[in-house]
């Protein structure tokens, strides 16, 4: 398997099977919410947070199949994520991955409820990964961590009260919405690794993944300005409509992409030099070009 292109199908592939399994009708109980619950995680999403976890545990000597759960159980979280996103009390968005969002096909109610299911569920499945029980309670914790109040929940509560002063408190919004949550998934991706959890280590991986995250919200911030919502899969023009501040907020799109780029070639440079570490090291500049 050599380019990056190749490596993000084929970890695309091979978690998409594992989720299609981990979410079978009789482990979800079967009903209308199980449906929505594989509705909103399968068929569908670039699969970056996976990637990352799956790479990060191969960059370590692992593969796959271990970081298989914990990638699985990122993307879950990063679904209900978006399915609360996506609801008229957030973002109000009736599109999301090329299809009407969970709670224009479900529901408001049985939506709200798959994302809570999903992110129970992830949980779940976390702390069952073929690993060691030290090293579940760790990725559980970790998770937990980057998800929620001081994560990714702390981010959405920032994004929904529109008041950011300037572009520090922007990149703090974006840092715990975005941001952690890939970090979760680059540490998680260590964890599952062979390798005895050293903190330096992880730091080093927090410093990637929160660069990278920041970009990657940058850029979405500007995919929501300069994209088509038929390319996009989502609708263009949400944060306009929803008087979000973005990066634009602060900046030209020119300086924006300038700083994108200085984000991603920070993230580029800090495995380079180690063995294996092209690919991780291809990912945040591959990402500035994406289109969806
Ligand atoms: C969308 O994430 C939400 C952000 C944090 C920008 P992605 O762009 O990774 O969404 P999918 O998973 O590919 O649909
Ligand atoms: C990121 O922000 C959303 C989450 C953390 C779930 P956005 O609201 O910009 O994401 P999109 O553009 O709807 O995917
Ligand atoms: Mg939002
Ligand atoms: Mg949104
Ligand atoms: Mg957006």
């Amino acid at each position: 398997m050599s380019s990056l292109k190749e490596r993000l199908s084929y970890n695309a592939e091979f978690i998409e099977k594992t989720l299609d399994k981990l979410l079978s009708k009789d482990k979800l109980n079967g009903g209308n919410m199980a449906e929505a619950m594989r509705y909103a995680t399968l068929g569908g999403g670039k699969r970056i947070r996976a990637f990352l976890a799956i790479e990060f545990c191969r960059l370590f000597g692992g593969d796959e199949e271990r970081a298989a759960y914990y990638a699985s159980a990122v993307e879950m979280v990063h679904a209900y994520s978006l399915v609360h996103d996506d609801l008229p009390a957030m973002d109000n968005d009736d599109m999301r991955r090329g299809k009407p969002s969970c709670h224009k096909a479900f529901g408001e109610s049985c939506a709200l409820l798959a994302g809570d299911a999903l992110l129970t569920y992830a949980f779940e499945v976390c702390a069952s990964a073929p690993l060691s029980s030290e090293k579940n309670a760790l990725a559980v914790r970790t998770l937990a961590k980057c998800a929620g109040a001081a994560g990714m929940c702390g981010g959405q509560e920032l994004d929904l009260m529109l008041d950011c002063p300037d572009y520090e408190s922007l990149k703090k919004l974006h840092y715990l919405k975005t941001g952690e949550l890939i970090c979760a998934a680059a540490t998680l991706g260590y964890i599952a690794s062979p390798l005895e959890y050293d903190s330096a280590t992880a730091e080093r991986i927090a410093d990637y993944a929160l660069s990278l995250g920041l970009a990657f919200q940058i850029e979405d911030d500007l995919l929501d300005v300069r994209s088509t919502t038929e390319e996009l899969g989502k609708p263009v023009g949400s944060d306009e409509k929803n008087g979000k501040k973005t990066v634009l907020s602060y900046m030209s799109v020119e300086e924006a992409d300038a700083e994108a780029k200085r984000l991603s070639t920070h993230s580029a440079g800090l495995f380079a030099d180690m063995e294996g570490g092209e690919v991780v090291s291809e990912l945040p500049v591959y990402l500035l070009s994406r289109k969806k």
